[in-house]
């Protein structure tokens, strides 16, 4: 019955009688002819119907926003002046002669073209709210991403395996999602946080190259790029190298963007963790932002002001610079605020320096040099500050100093927020796709609270050739054969090359005190089944959801999931997480220690 989508009718089909199905987008009625835009997934054509049609007409009349119409009648072109060359449609509109209404709606909790509605109210209306184009348009570009994944790593040789939802703990180090067992009570299983020891397994199980598009569940604090449940792209290769693992999934992103984009993304520039910390502050620096750190701490130590003199003395201290062109001009207020910011970080204060004439570096009342600071610094170190930053007239500096972990947080924060601010009209913000590969990560990073060494991937990644004797004698500057991937700021994948030697392992397990019988109890099966002729082996995994965010230019990933979970983890749409019976409880041996209050 049906002849054509919606979006889809342009002036091939002038004349025609066709039939359409759809939603009704908005009618107006303009004095004795109506108006009907019909909606459907490929976008939406302009339906005209007069009186003429007197049956049609009346029914055209009684149809409200969201109603589903089903309508027959001819093609012919817009007047013009009322063509709209931006939809396909939009040269056309059909003259509607025969109309049938396929359902009534309710009055929508919103409309779908209005911009401006809260999230929450969008997710419990998910449906609805997944009507509007720029959802749809979202879902598909991710199944296009999907499907051109799955044609490039099919043509590598790469197989789908799929590898169990209800599991074990696995090592991601965020907390589990837990599920109860009824037929043993007491006991759990644990959602997979990644596939990661399955993938390994398969790779001992001689499949030498496996892919999965896959679910994957970590209960950790959420943010704008996270999910409790996310998809990855998950990988694992046998007897590849690192660099041969980058080449293949640098094509597969690179091939995936060219398909559903047509954007070339260029060869991906290498840079090591610490280069990246030491210019930006960050393992996922954003390279649209031409501003980097000036390293100070050294020309810290012999200064008398306490702020810097005391982060350059500390152990983990680091004083940095970050030089803004043409920042002069920020105001007052402006800087209280990025003082606000970086707080947020941990920062204690934004100490900065405008430059107003380098001809006069001095630290008196007429400097050129503007600054509640410079009265504390030397000329000498104002000389250096200068000189290292590059700074010219009209420029600002600002200051982090303190544990270079709050540093790094907040001068990197910092260097995002002003590059996005007032990067693109003092050419340090270029609109582009920058991604990189970040190498050379530390084996580990010493957890603070707990007061131990933690793996910075994960407890199978493997040490560079040479560094396996340092796990033990100086864990802080083991490198790890790991690699990530980084667009814009975000990190899209990460991946290692794995530990298939039994020696190397408990290298590792000792440098992260998990005892024997913890490893046998964790991991106990990877391990035995390394035993068996483990291949070389590695992989990596890409975060689909982050990736399609950024295709698609939306601002979180709950953009481009149909049925996302809110900041705190709940499902709107079906009011999830709830509470269940006592009689569910009872089936899997549970009592709750205390009746839970929600939504508190
Ligand atoms: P990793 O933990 O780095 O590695 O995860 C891989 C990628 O998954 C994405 N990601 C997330 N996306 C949305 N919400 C989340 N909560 C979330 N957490 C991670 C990121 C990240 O780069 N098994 C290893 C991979 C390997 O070694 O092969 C792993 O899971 O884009
Ligand atoms: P104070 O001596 O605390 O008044 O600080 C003097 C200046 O240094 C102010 O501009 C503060 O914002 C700034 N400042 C204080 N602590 C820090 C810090 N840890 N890093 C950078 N600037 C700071």
């Amino acid at each position: 019955m049906r002849t054509n989508y919606c979006g889809l009718i342009n002036e091939q089909y002038l004349d025609q009688t066709i039939t359409v199905k759809g939603w009704v987008h908005r009618r107006r009625d303009h004095g004795g002819v109506i108006f009907i835009d019909l909606r459907d997934r490929e976008g939406i054509v302009q339906v005209v119907i007069d009186p003429d049609t007197p049956e049609a007409f009346a029914l055209a009349d009684s149809a409200r926003n969201e109603y589903v119409l089903q309508i027959t009648g001819r093609v012919r072109s817009r007047p013009e002046g009322t063509k709209n060359d931006k939809m396909i449609s939009g040269g056309i509109e059909l003259l509607g002669k025969e109309i049938e209404i396929l359902n009534t709606a309710a009055t929508p909790p919103f409309q779908i073209d209005d911009e401006n509605i809260s999230e929450n109210v969008r997710l419990t209306n998910r449906v609805i709210d997944l009507r509007r184009p720029a959802m749809q348009n979202n879902l598909r570009l991710r199944y296009r991403v999907a499907m051109a994944v799955r044609r490039y790593l099919d043509a590598q040789g790469f197989i789908d395996i799929e590898t169990p939802m209800l599991t074990r703990s696995t090592p991601e180090g965020a907390r589990d999602y837990l599920v109860p067992s009824r037929v043993f009570p007491g006991e759990f299983f644990a959602l997979p946080q990644s596939p990661q020891l399955f993938k390994q397994l398969l790779m001992v199980a001689g499949f030498d190259r496996y892919y999965q598009i896959v679910k994957c569940f970590r209960d950790e604090d959420l943010r704008a790029d996270r999910q409790p449940e996310f998809t990855q792209i998950d990988l694992e290769t046998s007897f590849l190298n690192e660099d041969e693992i980058m080449d293949i999934t640098e094509n597969m992103v690179k091939s995936v963007f060219h398909e559903s984009l047509n954007v070339d993304l260029g060869t991906f520039p290498r840079m090591s963790w610490h280069e990246a910390m030491f210019d930006y502050g960050s393992d996922k620096p954003d390279l649209r932002v031409d501003l980097k750190f000036t390293e100070l701490t050294e020309d810290m130590k012999t200064e008398e002001f306490k702020v810097f003199r005391a982060a350059a003395d500390m152990e983990n201290g680091r004083v940095v610079a970050l030089r803004v062109p043409n920042g002069v001009k920020l105001t007052r207020k402006e800087i209280d605020v990025y003082t606000q910011f970086v707080a947020i970080y941990g920062a204690k204060g934004l100490a900065y320096i405008k430059v107003n004439d380098i001809s006069k570096i001095t630290n008196t009342e007429d400097s050129g040099l503007q600054s509640p600071i410079v009265k504390f610094l030397s000329e000498a170190g104002l000389k250096t500050i200068i000189s290292k930053t590059g700074a010219q007239n009209g420029d600002i500096i600002f200051f982090g100093a303190d544990k270079a972990k709050i540093v790094n947080e907040a001068i990197g924060a910092l260097r995002i927020k002003i590059g996005h601010e007032h990067g693109a009209e003092n050419g340090y913000f270029h609109d582009e796709w920058r991604p990189l590969w970040v190498v050379d990560f530390p084996m580990f990073e010493y957890d603070e609270e707990e007061q131990r060494w933690s793996a910075m991937h994960h407890p199978f990644t493997a040490p560079k050739a040479g560094h396996e004797d340092l796990l033990e004698t100086d864990p802080a500057n083991s490198i790890a054969r790991a690699y990530d991937m980084v667009l814009n700021g975000w990190e899209i994948g990460g991946g290692s090359i794995r530990i298939h030697r039994a020696d190397v392992q408990e290298k590792v397990f000792a440098a992260l005190k998990i005892s024997p019988e913890e490893q046998q109890n964790k991991f106990g099966f990877l391990l035995d089944n390394l035993k068996f002729g483990a291949p070389p082996h590695g992989g990596l995994a890409f975060g689909l959801d982050r990736l399609v965010t950024l295709m698609a230019g939306a601002d979180s990933i709950r953009d481009v999931i149909a049925f996302p979970k809110t900041q705190r983890s709940q499902d709107l749409l079906v009011d999830a997480p709830n509470q269940v019976d006592e009689k569910q409880l009872r089936e899997l041996g549970l009592r709750l220690r205390q009746k839970t209050q929600t939504n508190e």
